[in-house]
């Protein structure tokens, strides 16, 4: 049977070989995926054990996938562009990287309705969670994309990648202090229970909220979004099956439904399993 994994550290609360195996079930393909903790130093080793035993592909996890960039045999326009792999594929040797964080993303905010045509979006952060979302995001026709990181050289850098003149690169305290349409917490801050030190006269009903990170409470950033009226806030967890979704389509040639397995996961969320 076709091999997969997925490969991180941590790795333990990973929903991806239970979204995979659904997503196998619904359109009948037969391959196993399981979830591999890998030691900060050994990655390389292992992606190149996993490729010479025969797996088909692999997905990256934190905090691997900016060092599977550089393993990566050949990588598509917007692995290349995000500076991060999350999705390899494994072809007689030859290791293919893709990222389908972004994808993912859009295809989450799409599904809820959120209008990106035209609108003003900040993006938090400039890490490898940032890079991956903002050439699907740019893809979008958005008017404008603000990335605000607490380290502004880091912004500054991701930005110079990029010729899109729609991108500008500032501090958190630099943001013009004006409602956007959509904000996208993708710093790891609620992760250790912090909020991206914001203004809240960024934030109007309007305003959509997304955190890439998920969880059974709101995230911190959520929650704080919420007191300060945001009548929509989004969290990672449709994002997650998104990016699955992508990344079975590139591997499997078939895109699976996304909605069932989510109501699945949220409802596992919100039952603590
Ligand atoms: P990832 O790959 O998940 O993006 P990362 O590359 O370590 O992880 O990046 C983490 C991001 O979260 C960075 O933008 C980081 O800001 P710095 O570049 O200044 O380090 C941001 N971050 C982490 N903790 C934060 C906090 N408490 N407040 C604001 N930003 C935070």
């Amino acid at each position: 049977m076709d091999q997969y994994r997925v490969f991180g550290n941590p790795i333990n609360h990973s929903r991806s070989p239970y979204i995979h195996c659904c997503f196998a079930q619904q359109t009948d393909q037969q391959l196993n995926y399981q979830s591999q903790f890998v030691e900060l130093t050994a990655f390389a080793m292992t992606i190149k054990q996993f490729s010479a035993q025969g797996g088909r592909g692999a997905n990256v996890t934190v905090p691997f996938k900016e060092q599977a960039l550089s393993l990566c045999d050949q990588l598509s326009e917007r692995a290349r562009l995000a500076g991060a792999v999350n999705t390899l594929s494994f072809n007689d040797g030859v290791i293919i990287g893709d990222n389908t964080d972004g994808l993912g993303l859009v295809q989450d905010l799409l599904n809820n309705d959120v209008v990106l045509k035209n609108s003003r979006v900040l993006l938090l952060g400039a890490g490898g969670a940032a890079r991956g979302v903002i050439l699907p995001l740019l893809e979008q026709q958005i008017s404008k994309l603000v990335i605000a990181n607490r380290t502004v050289s880091k912004a500054q850098d991701l930005c110079q990648q990029f010729t899109d003149t729609k991108l500008t690169a500032i501090g958190f305290n630099e943001i013009e202090e004006q409602p956007f349409d959509l904000i996208i917490n993708a710093t790891s801050a609620s992760l250790s229970g912090d909020v991206p030190p914001i203004s809240e006269k960024l934030i109007a009903r309007k305003t959509v909220c997304y955190d890439m990170v998920y969880g059974k409470e709101l995230t911190p950033f959520l929650n704080w979004a919420k007191m300060q009226g945001s009548d929509t806030i989004l969290d990672g967890l449709g994002m997650l099956v998104g990016q699955a979704a992508e990344s079975f389509k590139l591997w499997r040639g078939v895109k699976p439904e996304t909605s069932l397995v989510l109501n699945k996961l949220r409802e596992e969320l919100m039952q603590g399993a």
